[in-house]
């Protein structure tokens, strides 16, 4: 396990959708970037993205110890559900200029992907397969004390 675990305190409502500045060029496109305006709950040292996803396919199921997460739908929707052990949320995803803010210590599943959906993910930490946690059984024993 790495450093500080964020599970006994984590809690679904610091889950929340950070507007991203859109620039919208008349008849030429928009554009959204991610900087610090707004503020960013951290500073992004991993980019990566799903794609190719087939219907009906559920992803994430996992939490982590220290990692903090952005999520965007860059093409497409879908749904993720956070999860803190004691409280669920839903956030429908299905605009490129919305993100949705994890922090560490949540629970996260991703599901309903629409066709061609592209998922992109700004996370705090580079990847670390020991700051997962993948048991739904062990997530539970480290939130129950909240
Ligand atoms: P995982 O994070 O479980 O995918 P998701 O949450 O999107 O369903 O990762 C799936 C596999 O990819 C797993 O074997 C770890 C590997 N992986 C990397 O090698 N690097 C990465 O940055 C990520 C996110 C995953």
């Amino acid at each position: 396990m790495t450093n500080i675990d964020s599970h006994a305190t984590s809690s679904v409502d610091q889950c929340r959708i950070i507007n991203l500045p859109r620039v919208q060029l008349n008849l030429a496109g928009s554009s959204s970037a991610v900087q610090n305006t707004p503020p960013l709950p951290f500073d992004i040292h991993r980019i990566y993205y799903l794609y190719d996803i087939p219907a009906d396919t559920e992803r994430g199921g996992h939490s982590h110890y220290t990692e903090q997460r952005l999520i965007v739908a860059v093409t497409g929707s879908f749904d993720v559900v956070v999860d803190d052990g004691h409280s669920r949320r839903s956030f429908h995803l299905d605009r490129p200029y919305k993100a949705l803010y994890i922090p560490a210590g949540i629970w996260r599943t991703i599901d309903n992907f629409s066709s061609g959906s592209v998922c992109l993910a700004l996370a705090s930490n580079i990847y670390d397969e020991d700051d997962y946690v993948r048991d739904y059984n062990l997530f539970l024993k480290l939130t129950e004390a909240k």
